[in-house]
């Protein structure tokens, strides 16, 4: 297919993208990561799904010369724009890391793109650019707000800046991919979520949980206007969203312009009904508690993924049921999550 440079390509999504991507004997593939929210060993991990090993250059993207001098010695076709910190309430505590990374280094990563003549870029954006929806089911003519925390914001920010660029060089080709809640892991068990600390997000909190690092879970509010009270999110299978995104590269290559999709299962799940398909397949379940709800939570919104499947030829193809048992088989095998530093 192509020469792919994947920044974040050692973190959660990005690994297993860059497996979907390895898959594909034309594809050659290099990863630039800071390393700063993931492990080396995930490149092994790469290697024993595939076998096949990405090049790998441990640079952060803040720095312009070490992204010139890898852009250079790669010439990539594309960059997948994987890297970048996520946490939404860190995010709130720490507003100018989370513009210096996730912003300035985007700015960084773009100029050297510029100066090596490299045009296509896939950008891993979120559904949190809509801010509060006006309804529960989301299209992208939805209009991006101000973010309502500094992540989402960053996110606003550099979906702008490469609007404005496309707009400057209508031969720069842009695909914005807004993500709905990423969960799942690798079938193989060899891949998944390994956050860092105490999970924020409910995923790998229940699946921390189901292997005795955490006592139990709190659901954070019954109270919602939702059938069974709980906050509903589409929530999507990371290999489906991998194979989105290559999906999106191929369009990104072959037809330059500037698009946006929504990545989602385009269905809403709530956070009872996620447990619930959890615990059907443990033999002893969660614990868990009502708690209050979690501040800056919106009860109900999922994607209308209508845009993505017409132009993309893209759905997902992985449902609840094999979310919470490849999320299970990964954490079970790995319950410390990847080995090393
Ligand atoms: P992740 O933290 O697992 O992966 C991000 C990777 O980027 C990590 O390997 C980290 O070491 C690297 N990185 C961070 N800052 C860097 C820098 N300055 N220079 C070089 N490398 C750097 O996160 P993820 O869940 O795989 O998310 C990937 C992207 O998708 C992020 O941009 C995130 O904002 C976006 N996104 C994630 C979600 C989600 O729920 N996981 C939802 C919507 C959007
Ligand atoms: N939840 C709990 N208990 C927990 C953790 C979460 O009940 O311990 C609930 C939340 O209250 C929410 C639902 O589970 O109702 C989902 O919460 P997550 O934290 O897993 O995900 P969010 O929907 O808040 O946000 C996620 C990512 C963002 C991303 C967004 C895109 O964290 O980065 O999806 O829609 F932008």
């Amino acid at each position: 297919m192509a020469n792919i440079l994947v920044t974040g390509g050692c973190g959660y999504i990005g690994s297993h993208t860059v497996v979907e991507l390895l898959g594909d004997p034309s594809c050659q593939v290099t990863i630039l990561d800071n390393l700063s929210n993931s492990k080396r060993s995930v490149l092994d991990r790469i290697e024993r799904i595939t076998s096949r090993r990405p090049g790998f250059v441990q640079a952060d993207i803040r720095d312009g010369a070490a992204l010139s001098r890898a852009l250079g010695e790669i010439r990539p076709d594309a960059v997948i724009h994987f890297a970048g910190l996520k946490a939404v309430g860190e995010s709130c505590q720490k507003p100018l890391e989370y513009y210096d990374n996730n912003v300035c280094g985007s700015l960084r990563l773009l100029e050297a793109m510029r100066e090596h003549g490299v045009k296509n870029i896939v950008f891993s954006s979120s559904a949190t650019v809509y801010g509060t929806p006006a309804n529960p089911r989301i299209p992208e003519t939805e209009p991006v707000k101000r973010g309502n925390s500094p992540y989402a914001q960053t996110k606003v920010d550099i979906e702008w800046m490469l609007e404005d660029w496309h707009r400057a060089d209508s031969s720069v080709s842009v695909c914005i991919l807004r993500y709905f809640n990423p969960v799942g892991a690798h079938q193989s068990g060899l891949m998944g979520e390994d956050p860092l600390g105490i999970p924020n997000n409910l995923m790998p909190y229940i699946a921390q949980v189901s292997v005795g690092r955490l006592p139990h879970l709190n659901i954070w509010g019954n109270d919602y206007p939702t059938p069974d009270g709980t906050c509903i999110r589409d929530y999507i299978h990371v290999v489906d969203l991998a194979r989105g995104h290559m999906a999106a590269l191929s369009h990104c290559l072959n037809r330059p312009g500037l698009y946006a999709y929504n990545l989602g299962a385009g269905r809403g799940i709530s956070v009872q009904q996620i447990v619930d398909a959890y615990n059907a397949i443990l033999e002893k379940p969660i614990s868990y508690v009502y708690g209050p709800r979690r501040p800056g939570d919106i009860a109900e919104y999922y994607a209308d993924a209508t845009k993505a499947a017409e132009e993309l030829g893209w759905r997902t193809e992985h449902g609840v049921e094999d979310i919470v048992r490849d999320t299970y088989r990964w954490q079970k095998a790995n319950p410390e999550g990847y080995p090393g530093d």
